[in-house]
């Protein structure tokens, strides 16, 4: 009974086709160092799914944020764990990503056909650290306020319109209740769409492509 469903299904999705380009691709012969892809997106899922359970406690105005936070890790059970798991997988994540980034580099992986894998790698890059950025604000300590700051403070030095892009990372001159509002906005809405869409579009590229494999000497 199954199987016919199966059938009948696969028949008209083309399952196996799928199932046979994602999962049953041939890949070369490589080592650990290309497995750290596959790793930032274990990481991004971890993230993704962590970050869903803190938005259910966490509230994102100046009077609440930091109780919320205390409270998520004093008095929810296992709110100290998940909310663990976020902070150390962002820092991870970074980590990984910036090291897998590095092996595609050194094994040479964005030259032709895959220099468009790499130009949707730099977007995911820059919106890995962007969700750093984001995020760390949202306890709303003296730590995340003041590094904050200074981190808006440092994007004001970009010639001509530094003033303005420090305006509208924080929504005015100071940092408020609106700068709260908009990084949380970022960090949970803008950003994941963002990474969720590009990374359909690096993995399209990796499975019509294929994978690299290391370079040989006379390479
Ligand atoms: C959220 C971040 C990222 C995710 C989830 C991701 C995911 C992946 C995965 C699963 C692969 C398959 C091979 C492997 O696992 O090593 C891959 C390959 C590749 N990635 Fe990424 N990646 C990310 C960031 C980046 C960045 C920052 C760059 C470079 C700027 C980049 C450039 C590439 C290139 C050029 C390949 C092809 C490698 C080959 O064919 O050997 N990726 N990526």
């Amino acid at each position: 009974m199954t199987s016919k469903i199966m059938n009948w299904l696969d028949e008209r999705l083309g399952l196996t086709e799928i199932y046979d380009s994602i999962l049953d691709r041939k890949v070369p012969k490589v080592n650990f160092w290309f497995t750290l892809g596959s790793l930032s997106l274990f990481l991004f899922v971890i993230q993704g799914i962590t970050g869903v359970f803190l938005m259910i406690y966490y509230v994102p105005s100046p009077d609440h944020a930091f109780e919320s936070v205390e409270y998520i890790m004093n008095g929810v059970a296992f709110g100290w764990l998940i909310r663990g798991i976020h902070h150390w997988g962002a820092s991870l994540m970074v980590l990984i990503v910036f090291i897998h980034m590095l092996r595609t580099f050194f094994t040479a992986s964005y030259k032709f056909p895959r220099e468009f894998t790499w130009m949707t790698g730099v977007i995911l890059l820059l919106s890995t650290l962007g969700m750093g950025f984001t995020g760390y604000l949202l306890p709303w300590n003296q730590r995340s306020y003041w590094a904050t700051t200074v981190g808006t403070e440092i994007a004001g030095t970009v010639p001509l319109i530094g003033d303005f892009i420090t305006r509208v990372l924080r929504g005015g001159e100071d940092l408020s209740a609106v700068t709260l509002t908009r990084f949380f906005a970022v960090h949970v809405w803008f950003l994941p769409a963002i990474i969720i869409a590009v990374i359909g579009i690096h993995m399209y590229m990796i499975i019509r492509l294929g994978e690299s494999s290391i370079p040989k000497e006379e390479e």
